[in-house]
């Protein structure tokens, strides 16, 4: 009769056979779970608490380490920069982040996740704000203004969102109307060949 000693030397082979097994039905499980589509990607049902803290926190660290580079222009609280990202903001952003005195559109309750109210303020510093408006954000209906509009003009924008909080409904519609150049007008001028990659 082998001792116990013995036994386990006799079969080396045992716990990488179980380490193997475990991580291919760990795969098998999870093919599975993809290729059978058990993971509900419907816009009006919530992520689990977990799926949801993941996503936030890839979003979170993605954005702050692309940001912490940018250089953010000294003049954002200027006048001309605010009226001039009120005009675009009324037309590009209003659907989606609303903005004082607005109800909430049929966009804004169908996003999922939902767009922030800009109003209320953001979480994010300048240059935050400015990566996200610029190069969008994957999968949550925020587009690449980048695509399509120069720095300067989302420059512009983030100046405006920034004084945001600060509006009354009143002064929201006052500054919109002091816009130098309605976002049409500004698009006249613009090149409209930049889009997407295929990818
Ligand atoms: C079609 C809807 C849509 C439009 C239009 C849109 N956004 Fe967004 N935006 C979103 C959604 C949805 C998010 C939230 C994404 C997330 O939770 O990860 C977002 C996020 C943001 C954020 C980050 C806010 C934060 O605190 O995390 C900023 C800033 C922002 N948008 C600015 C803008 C500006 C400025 C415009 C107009 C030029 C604009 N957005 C137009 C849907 C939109």
């Amino acid at each position: 009769m082998p001792d116990k000693a013995s036994a386990r030397v006799a079969r080396p082979w045992l716990i990488p056979l179980c380490v193997g097994g475990a991580l291919l039905a760990g795969f098998g499980a999870a093919a599975l779970g993809l290729y059978g589509g058990l993971y509900n990607v419907a816009a009006d049902e919530p992520h689990s608490q977990s799926v949801y803290r993941l996503l936030e926190t890839v979003r979170d660290r993605s954005i702050a380490v692309r940001a912490a580079d940018i250089d953010v222009p000294p003049d954002l609280s200027e006048p001309g920069r605010i009226a001039s990202g009120a005009g675009q903001y009324v037309d590009m952003c209003s659907s989606c982040h609303l903005a004082p005195g607005m109800k909430r559109t049929e966009i804004s309750r169908g996003l999922y996740p939902r767009a922030p109210e800009l109003r209320r303020g953001s979480r994010a510093t300048p240059a935050e704000d400015f990566w996200v408006v610029k190069h969008g954000i994957k999968a949550t209906g925020m587009p690449a203004w980048g695509v399509t509009h120069s720095d300067k003009l989302l420059w512009d924008l983030v100046a405006f969102v920034r004084k945001l909080p600060e509006l009354s409904a009143d002064e929201y519609q006052a500054i919109v109307r002091s816009a130098p150049k309605s976002h049409d007008e500004i698009m006249e001028g613009m090149e409209m060949e930049g889009s997407h990659g295929d990818h």
